[in-house]
């Protein structure tokens, strides 16, 4: 086996380098620490293997994602399936046809809340972010499933993942017509998934909403291409909390918390935000490049960048390309596509950007194709949460299955005051 050699002070250690199945080279530290009394230091973990999964592969140079091995391109389909990306991702390979129905019909029994937990949306002022009820709504299903929080009778984490798949969908949903003052909108049972979502988002008792096909697609797109994107920061968190063993609502619920953040999953509304300042006139695309260079501005560029990509997101290729598709299907013209297209435009040959490899990120068409199948801004990032679901569910598991899993502690370089005494109040100045 490969080694790395470490040399401090007088003292040489060796360390085992292990080789992943595409050939990214890890240096194994379990030991150092022990040997040497050392550790790494590495805020924000950009050299840091939290741990090893078999679910999807990024190489952020090139600009590949692949889930379970297969290239993301690949999903971009003329009737793309979120439902058979879920269990693909979750389950580890593509379902037969038996297998994707049964699945379905798992979310289809599993799409209704109990009627106690609709009545907790009463209980949020109409002004709630989304993002706090969908959190607190995922955390409250702990309350509703008790008999799924331990999850060691057979199929029961089949059942649990069904029910989370299913009901983020009818809490989402439910979570808009709460802040809009609308009625709730039960399922309907023989809608496919995004269809019967944009039915409980859209739908009116006396008005029903049957979303066309080109926006069921578009839908299942922006879904099933948010499914997973490895050690992000909320697949890492629902990791972390999964690790003390806490239950798979509990970590999913985290999962939300932190995708909710502008740099994460809120960067989409931060995108659209930022380019209806620039239609508004409130900012130029030149003005809007120039304030993202100076660091005293602390504005950035939002959708463009990522921790991992230092190439084009191939995610974000795939976007491009479906806004013209989507929104000269639905007859519509955005202004803002012409306003991205030109920010890109500029970004792309601007040296700042160059020299720092960013590029597009999935954020930055995603919320123009949102906003074209009527989407409201505010829904966006709890849109990400439901198409980043799987993959949560899928990281949970492979954790909560690997053979010594440990709990996720990591430690700290100590920079605070040294020793000192305490002083009684009376004596201090
Ligand atoms: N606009 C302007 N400058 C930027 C940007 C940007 N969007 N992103 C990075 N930089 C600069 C940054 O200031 C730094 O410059 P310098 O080397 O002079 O200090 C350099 O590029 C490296 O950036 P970083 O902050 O060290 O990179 P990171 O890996 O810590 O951050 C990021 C990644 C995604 C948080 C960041 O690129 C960013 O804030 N982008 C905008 C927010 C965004 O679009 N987020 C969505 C990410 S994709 C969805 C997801 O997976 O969550």
């Amino acid at each position: 086996m490969e080694k790395a050699t470490l040399t401090i002070g007088e003292q040489v250690i060796e360390l085992p380098v292990i080789i992943g199945t595409e050939g990214e080279k890890d240096i194994d530290i379990q030991q150092l620490r022990a040997k040497t009394g050392f550790i790494t230091y590495d805020p924000g973990y950009g050299n840091t293997g939290s741990c090893s999964s078999a679910i999807t592969f990024i190489d952020g140079e090139v600009g590949i994602l692949r889930y379970r091995g297969i290239p993301i391109e690949q999903f971009d389909r003329p009737n793309p399936d979120f439902i058979e990306v879920v269990f693909l991702v979750i389950f580890g390979h593509l379902p037969t046809r038996n297998e994707l129905s049964e699945f379905k019909n798992m979310l289809r029994e599993n799409e209704h809340l109990h009627e106690s937990m609709k009545h907790h949306f009463e209980g949020f002022p109409p002004y709630a972010p989304p993002m706090a009820s969908l959190s607190a709504m995922i955390n409250a299903m702990s309350c509703f499933h008790p008999e799924l929080l331990k999850l060691d009778e057979e199929g029961s984490f089949e059942e649990a993942s069904a029910r989370l798949i299913s009901k983020i969908r009818t809490i989402a949903a439910y979570s808009y017509r709460h802040s809009k003052g609308l009625p709730l909108m039960y399922p309907q049972p023989d809608y496919e998934y995004c269809a019967n979502f944009l039915h409980m988002m859209f739908s009116l008792p006396n008005k029903p909403y049957k979303a066309s096909k080109e926006i069921e697609d578009a839908m299942n797109l922006i879904f099933l291409l948010h499914a997973d994107h490895e050690q992000n920061c909320s697949t890492s968190t629902v990791r972390m909390v999964g690790s003390s063993q806490a239950n798979l609502f509990a970590s999913c619920a985290s999962g939300v918390c932190a995708l909710w953040g502008p740099l994460h999953g809120g960067a989409n509304l931060a995108v659209i935000e930022m380019l209806e300042e620039i239609h508004k006139g409130g900012l130029s695309p030149e003005k809007c490049i120039e304030m993202a260079k100076d660091k005293d501005s602390k504005f950035r560029l939002m959708g463009f960048g990522h921790r991992v990509y230092k190439n084009y997101d191939p995610r974000a290729r795939i976007l491009k390309k479906a806004c013209d598709k989507v929104l000269d299907k639905l007859g519509i013209k955005d202004p803002l596509l012409d306003i991205a297209r030109k920010l890109e435009e500029l970004a792309l040959k601007d040296s700042y950007f160059v020299e720092r490899k960013l590029y597009p990120n999935v954020d930055f068409y995603s919320g123009i194709i949102m906003r074209a199948i009527g989407i409201p801004t505010e829904m966006f990032p709890v849109m990400f949460s439901i198409g980043r679901l799987p993959g949560w569910i899928a990281q949970w598991k492979e954790q909560n299955e690997m053979p010594g899993a440990k709990i996720s502690r990591p430690r700290q370089i100590y920079i605070g005051e040294t020793i000192h005494n305490y002083i009684p109040i009376e004596d201090r100045k």
